[in-house]
């Protein structure tokens, strides 16, 4: 997210814009908690942002806001951005941020144009969201460890990683680590059919296994897993492990700093020709607006192709 703030202020101020820092999100909004700089100043410069393209985390801050969820709290809003003389937004976000822009723009006349920034890489309108590279590599990293304690005492693991209600960070840890299984919202966790593959792999020779496991799985989470594949007569000593926020920090991944570097320059040249109520993507190597509501719209689809190799691969 620092990265893509970085493209923006950067990008606006090269196209002769003033560019402000709203911190904390939409509930910075309602309480003017704008970026001030080491001068205290709350127009953001060239220098701002110098050095932000490779930490974790986000300088601008983020949060959770109710307030921004009602009414009363948009129209605030509103005469927040009027008294700023703020005519242009460019919220960083999931779709938690993509429905308040909705909820803004019914109140508001000025342009909102989106960049994608979430782990879990489940907005429609681009192939990878900010922040999806770091949080595999993160994950990635974290199983390659682990594979070592699962091969000295002939474990098996069952390795929790975020992603909501979507599979794709579990699904692309699983065949970049070699994971022998994964468990996702998409696919139905079938408790029998896991058991048959573990016992098959057990009578190959396999002396350690890897479980990708989805927070959002339907057959819950990896802890409630285990239990289920114990009482069905797993074959293997299990040990669970909850990668949680861990995967949400660190030193960008290259990909993701340029993925967010972008998509930053982009949203401004988006606003400077005029869009608004769009999210800015990558497909491809092409830049794609998508009207906010559809990119939450649907459940972004796992590439088939990609769970096949999960399974073609694990022997
Ligand atoms: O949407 C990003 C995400 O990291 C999800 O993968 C996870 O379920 C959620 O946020 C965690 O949110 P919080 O930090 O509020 O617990």
């Amino acid at each position: 997210m620092n990265a893509c703030a970085r493209a923006v202020v950067r990008a606006a101020l090269a196209a002769g814009h003033q560019v402000i820092g709203i911190r904390r999100g939409y509930q910075g909004l309602l309480e003017q908690d704008l970026f001030v700089d080491r001068e205290r100043q709350p127009l953001m410069t060239l220098r701002s942002v110098s050095d932000w393209g490779r930490h974790g985390g986000t300088f601008l801050r983020s949060s959770r806001s109710e307030e921004f969820r009602t009414e009363a709290g948009q129209q605030r809003a509103v005469q927040n951005l009027a008294h700023h003389g703020i005519d242009a937004l460019i919220p960083i976000g999931g779709d938690g941020t993509f429905h308040g822009a909705v909820a803004l723009a019914r109140h508001w006349d000025g342009q909102i144009v989106g960049c994608p920034g979430t782990i879990d890489n489940d907005l429609v309108g681009t192939d990878f969201t900010i922040g999806f590279s770091t949080a595999v590599q993160t994950a990635v990293e974290a199983v390659d460890k682990i594979r070592d304690t699962a091969e000295s005492h002939q474990r098996m693991f069952l390795v929790e990683v975020m992603g909501r209600h979507n599979g794709h960070i579990a699904l692309y840890t699983a065949i970049a680590a070699g994971a022998e299984t994964v468990c996702i919202p998409e696919t139905t966790t079938d408790i029998g059919a896991i058991i048959a593959d573990l016992q098959a792999l057990r009578e190959r020779g396999k002396t350690s296994v890897m479980m990708l496991v989805a927070e959002g799985d339907e057959g819950g989470g990896a802890e409630v897993l285990q239990q289920r594949l114990q009482a069905a007569g797993c074959p293997f000593s299990m040990r669970v492990v909850v990668l949680g926020h861990l995967q949400r920090g660190g030193s960008p991944t290259p990909e993701d700093r340029l993925l967010a570097s972008q998509l930053g320059t982009w949203a401004v040249e988006a606003v400077l020709a005029g869009e608004t109520g769009v999210m800015v993507g990558r497909v491809g190597q092409r830049q794609v607006l998508t009207p906010f509501e559809e990119t939450y719209r649907a459940h972004r689809p796992i590439p088939a192709e990609l769970l096949a190799l999960v399974a073609s691969l694990a022997h």
